[in-house]
């Protein structure tokens, strides 16, 4: 068998080529895209308590005369430093799903890299408010195009069997990619000149130039090139993608299922104008759980819950939170022992997401984390934040570390799959680019608002924030019982008809019983070819 040695087999609905080694690595390759969206959200909560940025940012005399609660940045700052990031990539997560139409997907996110580089230089340049927060916008920008566009890249190149596990891959690389930033923090953080905040900068370009250089010697999306039209292209890049020849049966049945599926699709919710192409997005009825509207409203609030889990509050503003707990010596260390359990954990979902499925995943993840918030809550609420009292803020930070343990092993990957499989191929790119845009724009909205809920100069809420997160955390409950389908080992094709067949309570008993190539006539060998020129001909 050409491409590797070969790990997998056949299964029911229709015949998929075995996975060979060598179409694990392509696919996982581009999980790397997770290392800089990690690293750009990671490395700001300790460079906004580092001594030498606090000072050049804030005019404050070093070493502070002041109490070490007073020598901070103001809570405004650390609002607007922190969310600008998050205000881009939700505008290049909305602008990528188009480009990534109309370029490829492989393109939009090389295009993604430059634009992030451009953003580290400005930001790896700054000594003032202004110059820093334009560097994190434009990189936000930079991540937007590329959180978006990998997410939907990986769907559509992993075969249906590791899907899951290989998108949680990418999650993976997220959480390293916030670990390595903590880590360089750790190491710059008493530097007393701009190394201190430029080196932890600085170095993010590396990931991007790793990332776009990679992705040039991958293949586009076979998905792409069928949305296009150019069918031969889809099946060349088929083919490389599952080290098989042009000609076997699996590339001819994988490409004859997507022509059909996409066909189907046309039909039945037809584009029109530029205009209509994003208004299709939001069509069909509330009712009907494979309505484009529902799959809408589903990508995007399913990115909106995982930010309401409130995991961004640790890895955003763990650092000065700590440090606000007084009886902590090494604040610092706590975040990177908070990263580095969100690291260990994550690499569960690869077997679980795929053994379990999406659906349990998440409902037992939402319930972990409901009880350990609301045990922080109770204890930070009875001992006063656990001032002078140890114990307590011990047990805190254990209870916080178990809460990140069930984040990392369900939500934190299960979302960012979810949102690949569940939109048909008219508007994936632009359900995937919306849902990733609601994920920033809640991680901007918290980001935002958090500095003021548990700052010492605004709310002062302190522990007590666990409530909020705690009972947001019950909303995650009930909304994965309620609204989450189950999509473990479907085709994207097959994703699309359980939609139009069940609920999501029922789905996970759905199984596959026929295919749209097979209603369409296109399941010979050889049909593809015929349709070729076909479809050459309608476009
Ligand atoms: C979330 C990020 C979060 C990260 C933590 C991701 O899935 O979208 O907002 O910072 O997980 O690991």
């Amino acid at each position: 068998m050409p491409g590797g040695a070969v790990i997998g087999t056949v299964d029911t609905g229709r015949i998929e080529a075995p996975v060979t080694a060598k179409a694990y690595m392509m696919c996982a390759f581009s999980a790397f895209g997770g290392i800089f969206f990690g690293f750009d959200s990671g490395y700001i909560s300790g460079v906004m308590g580092m001594p030498y940025f606090v000072h050049l940012y804030t005019g404050l005399p070093y070493p502070p005369t002041t109490s070490s609660a007073l020598f901070t940045l103001s809570s405004s700052d650390k609002s607007l430093i922190t969310s600008i990031l998050s205000a881009g990539t939700f505008f290049g997560a909305i602008a990528a799903g188009d480009i990534a139409d109309f370029i490829g997907r492989r393109t939009t996110v090389i295009i993604g890299c430059i634009v992030f580089i451009i953003g580290v230089i400005l930001q790896t340049a700054s000594t003032t408010l202004g110059l820093l927060v334009a560097g994190r916008l434009i990189a936000g920008i930079g991540v937007g195009f590329v959180s978006a566009i990998i997410i939907l890249y990986m769907s559509e190149v992993a075969p249906k069997k590791v899907r899951g596990a290989i998108v949680s891959g990418y999650q993976f690389c997220i959480t390293i990619g916030i670990l390595l930033a903590s880590c360089v923090d750790y190491a710059t953080q008493n530097r007393l000149d701009t190394g201190s905040y430029r080196i932890p900068i600085g170095i993010q370009m590396a990931w991007a130039l790793i990332l776009g250089t990679g992705l040039f010697l991958l293949p586009e999306s076979p998905r792409y090139f069928v949305k296009k039209g150019k069918l031969d292209k889809a099946v060349e890049v088929t083919a490389r993608l599952r080290g098989q020849p042009r000609d076997s049966v699996y590339v001819q049945q994988e490409v004859a299922e997507i022509v059909a599926n996409h066909e189907y699709e046309l039909q039945v919710t037809p584009q029109g104008s530029y205009f209509n192409s994003w208004i299709v997005c939001f069509k069909g009825s509330l009712r009907d759980p494979g309505s484009n509207l529902r799959r809408t409203i589903l990508g995007t609030s399913l990115q909106m819950m995982q930010q309401w889990t409130g995991v961004n509050f640790i890895f955003y503003f763990g650092t000065t939170f700590f440090q606000a707990l007084n009886t902590i010596s090494n604040p610092f260390l706590i975040g990177l022992i908070t990263t580095l359990v969100n690291v260990c954990s994550t690499p569960i979902s690869f077997w679980t997401v795929e053994k379990f499925g999406r659906r349990p995943l998440l409902i037992w993840g939402a319930l972990g984390m409901v009880v350990c918030q609301f045990i922080v809550a109770i204890i930070g609420t009875v001992t006063n934040n656990g001032t002078g009292n140890p114990n307590a803020v011990s047990a805190m930070i254990a209870f916080i570390c178990i809460y990140i343990f069930f984040f990392a092993s369900t939500w934190g990957p299960g979302a960012w799959v979810l949102i690949g499989e569940i939109f048909p191929l008219p508007i994936r790119s632009r359900g995937v680019g919306l849902s990733t845009a609601s994920n920033w724009l809640w991680n901007c909205i918290i980001a935002v608002i958090t500095p003021y809920m548990v700052g010492t100069d605004k709310g002062n809420l302190g522990a007590k924030v666990f409530w909020v997160w705690g009972s947001l955390c019950c909303c995650c409950l009930a909304y994965a019982y309620f609204l989450v389908p189950e999509t473990k080992g479907l085709s994207l094709e097959q994703v699309d008809r359980m939609f139009e067949e069940c609920t999501p309570r029922t789905s996970s008993k759905w199984r596959p019983h026929t295919t749209y190539a097979s209603e369409m006539g296109l399941t010979d060998k050889g049909a593809v070819q015929h349709d070729v020129t076909e479809v050459e001909h309608k476009v």
